[in-house]
């Protein structure tokens, strides 16, 4: 079981209490007693030598003294003249105590302390009364004029002194155990908050969660270690951040590259692939033409028509190609200029004239606002302009109208280029953008198509920072473009 820092030191703190208040309780009960009974032994001892020294064979001189005495032992005082006469007592004198001098009991010394101060010695025991089977602590000596003194205190009293403490002791045991406990779960508790709190810390940290702060602002040890530790946090969280962005800009390099790799291998797939046809057909025409396999004129004439038009074919591919490399490349830098759009349009309207009537297709230009004038390379809009026109002349359908609207708005001209014919599925119109894209590969094939032209006009419009896109609008498709105006 996982035992909390705070309730060990709770379990520490009321441990070392027990072992306080046990200690002294059996030091009580074991010495307090023999202490208290030495401690008397030489208060009796002491008072004898006062009373040696000031008695001068006269008790009235001290009768004030040994009355102060008496009542701060708690005892008897006795004085016996060498003849046997009583000099002083206690009794007589009307003081308290219950000893022999009240009682009249005679000297209360056993023979051998009378013997022992006759021969000039100090004496010291404890005396039973023989009637009373009280015990006594006695101090007996001899002073000036070979008077005995004699000091009697009850051992009784002594030992109820002693009991009394004892149980003092004992209550004083249980308030200090219960004081000690209060102040034990209030310590525990104000000591190891900060501890528990740093752990707290500490283990988000090892989660990497560095949210969490350190709060308390103790100045001690811990505190500093708190400041230390949200230090550290900091300094993580900043590394740990950086480490990261390092890590996703790594995961985003590795995964551009990568996906710039699958585009080689497909772009490089896509090429030969486009070309194999081209190439399958020129071979085999030329090959019919040097076998003469075309006999007449015509047919001759019909061969090498078809080995020019798919030459035709490779060389505007292998021109987009470049187009598209040399724009993908990043080395291009626009000639910008201010221009009319409408102008541009107008421009290109009419390189298609005889295209259009050829084809029966009716085309109209509609412009609403004023102020056409935009910034870009006249020459890259043009291009742009023309393959939206292209892919609408490719793909027409229904009426057979393509509409070019021109629309000024706040900062930009918006061009849409509008065309009759079949929309293009929601799933189809991120990827025509894409190279080599086509949704229909044979419709691609009659009109001669690679594929190539969407992405050449992305990359024109990106480079001028156009927006862009396609619409399926009523009955057909609206490709459009806005540019950001000259003025
Ligand atoms: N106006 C349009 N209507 C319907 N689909 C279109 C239209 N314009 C483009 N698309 C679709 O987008 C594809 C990609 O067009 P993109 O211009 O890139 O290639 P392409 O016209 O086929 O060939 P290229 O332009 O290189 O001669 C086309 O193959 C066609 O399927
Ligand atoms: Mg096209």
């Amino acid at each position: 079981m996982k035992t909390s820092i705070r309730i060990k030191l709770f379990m520490g703190i009321i441990f070392f209490i027990f072992v306080i208040v046990g200690l002294s309780w059996i030091l009580n009960t074991k010495y307090l007693e023999t202490y208290y009974l030495e401690k008397k032994e030489q208060q009796l001892i002491q008072y004898g030598k006062e009373i040696e020294n000031t008695f001068k064979n006269d008790v009235e001189n001290i009768s004030t003294e040994l009355g102060r005495i008496e009542n701060t032992l708690g005892g008897n005082i006795i004085i016996i003249s060498a003849e046997g006469d009583s000099v002083y007592h206690t009794a007589s004198n009307g003081r308290g105590g219950n000893g022999f001098g009240r009682m009249g009991m005679g000297i209360p010394l056993s023979k051998k302390g009378i013997e022992k101060i006759l021969d000039g010695e100090k004496v010291l025991e404890t005396f039973e009364h023989p009637k009373l089977k009280v015990k006594f602590l006695v101090h007996a000596l001899l002073i000036e004029g070979n008077n005995i003194l004699i000091f009697e205190t009850s051992i009784g009293a002594i030992k109820e002194s002693v009991e009394i403490a004892k149980k003092f002791h004992i209550y004083v045991g249980f308030i200090a155990l219960g004081v000690g406990t209060i102040l034990a779960i209030w310590f525990s508790k104000r000591f190891t908050k900060p501890i528990v709190e740093l752990n707290k810390v500490a283990t988000r940290m090892a989660t990497l969660d560095f949210s969490k702060k350190y709060k308390a602002k103790d100045k001690d040890e811990i505190g500093q270690l708190g400041q230390t530790m949200n230090y550290l946090s900091d300094q993580l969280d900043g590394t740990i951040s950086k480490l990261n962005i390092a890590n996703e800009k790594l995961r985003e390099d590795i995964e551009k590259e990568r996906k710039i790799d699958l585009m080689r291998k497909e772009f490089i797939s896509s090429v030969s692939h486009e070309l194999k046809t081209p190439i399958a057909l020129i071979q085999g025409y030329a090959e019919g033409l040097r076998e003469n396999v075309a006999e007449d004129g015509e047919s001759k004439d019909f061969y090498c028509e078809v080995i020019i038009d798919e030459a035709e074919k490779m060389g505007k591919m292998v021109k987009d190609l470049l187009n598209l490399s040399k724009l993908e490349s990043g080395n291009t830098t626009l000639k910008m200029e201010v221009f009319f759009m409408d102008e541009l349009v107008e421009k290109v309207y009419n390189k298609y004239q005889p295209i259009f009537k050829d084809k029966n297709i009716h085309v109209e230009i509609k412009k609403e606002g004023k102020n056409f004038s935009i910034v870009g390379e006249t020459s890259k809009i043009e291009q742009v302009l023309m393959n939206f026109i292209n892919n609408g002349i490719d793909h027409i359908g229904g009426e057979k109208n393509i509409t070019i609207g021109i629309n000024s708005c706040n900062e930009t001209v918006r061009v849409g280029i509008y065309n009759t014919g079949e929309a293009i599925e929601k799933e189809e119109m991120e990827k025509i953008w894409d190279s080599f894209y086509k949704v229909d590969k044979a419709r691609n094939r009659e009109y001669g198509g690679t594929g190539l032209g969407l992405s050449i006009v992305k990359e024109i419009l990106k480079l001028h920072h156009s927006e862009f896109g396609v619409l399926n609008r009523d009955e057909g498709v609206e490709f459009w473009f806005a540019l950001r105006k000259g003025d």
